[in-house]
């Protein structure tokens, strides 16, 4: 099948609202993340509106999360979240080499963008440990430092509430590296634009 020039029309509407909406509270998020946690008096945003506008972007991406999930539940966009096992390793490492060896050769990419396939297995292990995995983690270890009283007392002699932060840090740092490296591979398509601009009108541009 010849994918020049082909548009794809693969991002509905509601899936691009979410993603601005999730995107715009994630780097919000970040900023006020760590303006808390490296708060002394010459950070960019004061601690107590650090901690306001934290707060309130938290409980705003847990609504826009649960609204991706029920969405990718109740649209046929769930079914790209679905991982094939047969094979999945093997479709893995060859994205892999085309990442880091075939890409610079000009070769063609493994797994071309089709309507059954809009992620390429890379995408897709990413986008499933993330939405799945990653973000719902963050969103409830937030909900237990912003209510302790919900959190275990005491863990294997380790504070409830401790544990909790060391989850949600650690949970909101693989984040904000995984959306630095999200960012870097949306530039490679058509041409470095391309993947953004599918993201504004919804229709993927293939190569
Ligand atoms: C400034 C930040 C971000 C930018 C510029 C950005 C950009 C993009 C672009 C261009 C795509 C389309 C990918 C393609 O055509 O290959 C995409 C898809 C996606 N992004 Fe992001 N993104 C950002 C932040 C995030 C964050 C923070 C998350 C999650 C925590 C996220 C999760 C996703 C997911 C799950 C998809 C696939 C959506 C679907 O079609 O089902 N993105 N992003």
């Amino acid at each position: 099948m010849n994918h020049q020039n082909e548009r794809l029309y693969l991002y509905p509407v509601w899936i691009r609202i979410w993603h601005m909406t999730n995107a715009i509270l994630c780097l919000i998020l970040i900023i006020t993340g760590l303006s808390i946690q490296f708060s002394n008096p010459e950070t960019v945003v004061k601690f107590n509106a650090a901690v306001s506008v934290h707060n309130i972007a938290g409980i705003i991406l847990s609504v826009s999360y649960g609204l991706f999930f029920l969405g990718n539940l109740f649209t046929p966009n769930g079914a790209y979240y679905v991982i094939p096992v047969k094979g999945f390793l093997i479709r893995l490492q060859k994205q892999f080499i085309y990442y880091t060896v075939g890409l610079f050769k000009k070769e063609n990419a493994p797994f071309p963008v089709t309507e059954e396939q809009k992620f390429n297995p890379l995408q897709q292990v990413t986008y499933v440990v993330l939405m799945y995995g990653f973000v719902p983690f963050l969103i409830l270890s937030g909900w237990g430092l912003l209510y302790p009283e919900i959190t275990v007392k005491s863990f294997v002699g380790l504070s409830g509430l401790d544990l909790t932060d060391l989850f949600h840090i650690t949970a909101g740092f693989a984040v904000s590296i995984i959306m630095c490296v999200h960012v870097y591979f949306c530039t490679i398509g058509k041409n470095p634009t391309s993947n953004f601009k599918s993201m504004i009108n919804g229709y993927h541009e293939s190569h």
